[in-house]
């Protein structure tokens, strides 16, 4: 007998004693007082309470069932499990106490095969009829244990129909050592309650008052999981039938082996239950959220992949672990079929959403278990516990699960006195300093808001909700037309800004609202914000958003991008040192920074130009592919600027080409890029140089550009719109100009001769000596000191003193001949730039320099005399 015979062998029996087979129902319970169905009778509350007449008396179910109250439980016991299937019969007004043991007795003995001398009972203490009614059915006193309302009360929640019940145990003989000494009512093993027999009699009201049924009611359950465990005698309920193809899936993928490592397998089992859970949960469209269903959901969902990174599980995995749910309970569930693959890529989703926080998360929480374990300490501080939330965005939950794991406390009081802080407005400090406070920020961000799974490597448009509304960085909640915001999706097809790639632009739409995307970013990894304005409507988170990115500049984009690859090919052909320093990359453009020492030329450039034009039109299939990060290395793929690369990468390879690690976005053939053209190279620093390149229609841009650029010349010059002519005609101009320049130097250097002659002819006499004091209009400093000789030609003995008219007072003062016994050059420009200000140097013939404006003749007298 296994777990689907007794599941069947159950219902059947029922219906041989005119029960009503009912399907399962959801397990999202439409009742608003619970948030997930819990128990078989659940969902027939309305025929509990009389409100609705239910299609038959007697009823009887396999139904799905959820609780959560023991969480953290899960995998450390036997028996704890969120998701579990729950058989039941039912009465409504119909068969009471007796039928019900007699059934619940005939189906133990005769079906299960249960001895019936193992079988006990508790009943509830002021319950006695029903112990008389066990005696009679053959079970001895002394098996039967009063028991008070805390076990033997069942209620389904705070409000509802509820009853004294009774339970059936099964005494599973001395199975391990000790098993002898257990009594019933132990926590050990031995005596395992299998059956709950409720006698519905009550409606529980708001205030706590028990109001009796008009009819009485019974509500049976028997766990599943537990009864397989019974029959096929396991430890615990994961090594049932029922579990073991889903634990060895889990095994499988970790590459370890169930039942070693204790640690290990509570973590499997654990995996094993959650995931079922979620299986079942996101079968009925659930999506992890941010409250109620949902937050269980994302909870359980956030333990397993924590717990299966854990185990060494790399990667997203729930999917598979989904496959093996849905193949082993797609019989009597036949809707997990029907919404596997959807189940499986909604789960591959939230795993790729929580990866980066959980990595960085797990890092930061196994320092800080390392450091409590250092100190000698068992607790972990809430300061810790807080800056992994409100930092690292990692859930308290899972902080104080996995420190559960790891034998160490959490200081949670500590914890809430800081988040209470912080909701009222406090400012803790999160008491880490070396992340940059805006990182912090942003990871913080990606905390609340999640991260996205970037499709746009295969798609340019996504369906998405979304999930931040970003004012000023801040989430906002929602924003009106007109407002310059941040949105985050769930999915999106747009890349954002990283790895010298820049960010698409496109539209999002709403149902209710257009936003212009105007770029994207990627402050930290995994957390993508399309900044724009919203031109359109009113946008608020969780709204559905269709994503679509400009599909000619990112078409334009992968041009220029696959083009660095190929670039950077070309210059290691020529110097197989070069490594990249660094890039930008933008629609059809981009610049390329590199290490290489020496310098290249204009044949250097077309050398290379030729070199990636040979592998553009060669047009060679450009492949991308992920694998992990030691096979990447193995196949020789070139990485740089030691890039922190996740385990797993991306390989963009051109066939005997080029082969790199990259993220970005790429052509799917090299002739898809069309031209490239080199633009410039030039120096950026030691040793690193800067190439700027366009390509595709930015190169034919560029070309007309140059075109246009000759014609217009042309038109200008009068010749034809070549560049030879062009050449030409500009070289003949060049000769004219120049035997221009030299006629009017000629001319020039006249009339300053004529100029200079006149001044110099009507000098001042003083002390006996000529003396020429002149301003000269348009000379320059070399002519104003020409002027001085050729005064010195002229006179033979005096003195000159001149200055260039409307500049910043050039002057020079010569003293020659016989003059020199009577004045010094250096003691004469020494007295006019006392007196007017100035400066200068020289000797006692000649000084030069600047003077801020000379005397009169008759000043001159008057300073020199
Ligand atoms: N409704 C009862 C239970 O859940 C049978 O135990």
């Amino acid at each position: 007998m296994n777990s689907a015979d007794i599941r069947e062998g159950f219902l059947r029996f029922f219906e041989g004693h005119d029960h009503l087979r009912l399907p399962s129902a959801p397990l999202l319970s439409p009742d608003r007082t619970l948030l997930f169905t819990a128990a078989g009778m659940v969902p027939l509350k309305q025929y509990y309470l009389g409100e609705v007449t239910p299609p038959s008396p007697r009823m009887t179910s396999d139904q799905k069932c959820i609780r959560t109250n023991d969480i953290e439980r899960v995998g450390r016991t036997a028996r704890h499990h969120t998701f579990f299937e729950m058989l039941g019969n039912f009465s409504i007004g119909d068969y009471f106490k007796d039928d019900a043991i007699a059934m619940a007795l005939e189906f133990s003995t005769k079906v299960l095969g249960l001895p019936a001398d193992r079988i006990w009972v508790t009943i509830y203490k002021e319950d006695l009829q029903t112990a008389d009614i066990w005696q009679k059915v053959g079970i001895p006193r002394e098996r039967i244990v009063p028991m008070g309302a805390d076990d033997n009360f069942w209620t389904m929640g705070p409000v509802g129909p509820c009853g004294p019940c009774s339970e059936l145990y099964i005494d599973r003989g001395v199975r391990h050592p000790g098993d002898e000494k257990q009594q019933m009512g132990d926590d050990g093993d031995r005596f395992l309650e299998y059956w709950n027999l409720v006698f519905t009699q009550f409606d529980r009201q708001s205030d706590g008052s028990l109001k009796p049924l008009a009819r009485k009611n019974i509500d049976t359950g028997l766990g599943l999981e537990r009864m397989t465990s019974i029959i096929e005698d396991t430890d615990t309920d994961f090594e049932t039938d029922g579990f073991q193809p889903i634990i060895q899936t889990v095994a499988d993928l970790s590459h370890q082996e169930y039942g070693r490592d204790p640690r290990v397998t509570a973590r499997m089992k654990t995996i094993a239950d959650h995931v079922r859970a979620c299986t079942f949960l996101m079968a009925e469209n659930l999506l992890p959220s941010n409250e109620k269903q949902g937050y269980v959901l994302r909870r359980l969902l956030r333990r397993s992949q924590a717990l299966g990174r854990m185990i060494g599980i790399e990667g997203a995995f729930m999917g598979k672990v989904a496959d093996t749910v849905i193949d082993l309970m797609k019989g009597p569930f036949p809707e997990l079929l029907a919404e596997g693959e959807r189940i499986k890529r909604d789960m591959a989703v939230e795993e790729q959403r929580f990866d980066h926080t959980l990595r960085d998360g797990l890092v930061e929480f196994t320092k800080a278990v390392e450091v409590v374990r250092q100190g000698g300490s068992d607790t972990l501080p809430g300061k810790t516990a807080f800056y992994l939330h409100d930092t690292m965005g990692f859930p308290v939950e899972l902080t104080a699960d996995l420190l559960r794991d790891a034998g160490i406390k959490l200081d949670r009081e500590g914890f809430d006195a800081l988040l209470n802080g912080q909701r009222h407005g406090g400012s803790e400090s999160s008491g880490v300093e070396d992340v940059s406070r805006e990182r912090t920020g942003y990871i913080k961000l990606r905390g609340t808001v999640g991260t996205s799974h970037f499709v746009g490597y295969e798609s340019l448009s996504a369906e998405a909700v979304v999930t931040g509304v970003l004012k000023d960085g801040e989430p906002a909640g929602s924003a009106q037309v007109g407002d310059h915001i941040g949105l985050v999706l769930s999915s999106t097809s747009f890349y954002g800004e990283k790895g010298g790639q820049v960010g698409d632009t496109g539209i999002i739409t709403t149902p209710g609202a257009r936003f212009e995307v105007t770029d994207t970013k990627t402050p930290v990894e995994g957390l993508i914000i399309h900044e724009g304005v919203l031109v359109e409507g009113a946008i608020a988170a969780g709204d559905t958003a269709r994503a679509e990115v400009d599909p000619e500049r990112r078409k334009a984009i992968a041009r220029a991008h696959t083009a660095t690859h190929l670039l950077q090919a070309a210059l290691r052909s020529i110097d197989p040192t070069v490594q990249q320093k660094g890039s930008k990359v933008m629609p059809d453009e981009f610049h390329f920074d590199f290490s290489f020492r020496g310098s290249l030329d204009a044949d250097d450039r077309k050398a290379m130009e030729e070199k990636v034009m040979g592998f553009i039109m060669a047009n060679v299939p450009v492949r991308t592919d992920v694998m992990p990060i030691e096979e990447a290395r193995r196949t020789g793929a070139l990485a740089f600027f030691g890039e922190k690369y996740g385990e797993t990468v991306r390989v963009v390879a051109a066939d005997g080409i080029s082969k790199e690690l990259c993220g970005g976005t790429h052509v799917t053939a090299t002739g898809d890029i069309g031209f490239l053209h080199i633009r410039s190279i030039r120096s950026i620093g030691t040793d690193t140089k800067r190439i700027e390149a366009s390509v595709g229609l930015g190169a034919l841009r560029e070309f007309w550009a140059y075109q246009e650029g000759v014609e217009q010349t042309a038109g200008i010059l009068g010749c034809g719109p070549v560049p030879a002519e062009v050449m030409r005609a500009v070289q003949d101009l060049t000769d004219v100009v120049k035997e221009h320049d030299r006629r009017i130097e000629g001319l020039i250097a006249a009339a300053t001769d004529r100029h200079v002659r006149d001044l110099i002819a009507q000098p001042a006499t003083i002390k006996g000596q000529p003396v020429v004091v002149a301003t000269f209009e348009d000379l320059t400093t070399e002519a104003l000191r020409s002027a001085g000789d050729m005064a010195e030609q002229q006179l033979g003995n005096g003195v000159f003193i001149g200055m260039v008219a409307g500049g910043d007072g050039f002057s020079v003062v010569k003293v020659f001949g016989t003059a020199g016994a009577t004045f010094s050059a250096r003691a004469i420009f020494k007295t006019l730039t006392d007196k007017y200000g100035g400066k200068g140097g020289g000797n006692d013939r000649m000084c030069q320099g600047r003077i801020a404006s000379l005397p009169t003749a008759e000043e001159l007298e008057a300073l020199l005399g």
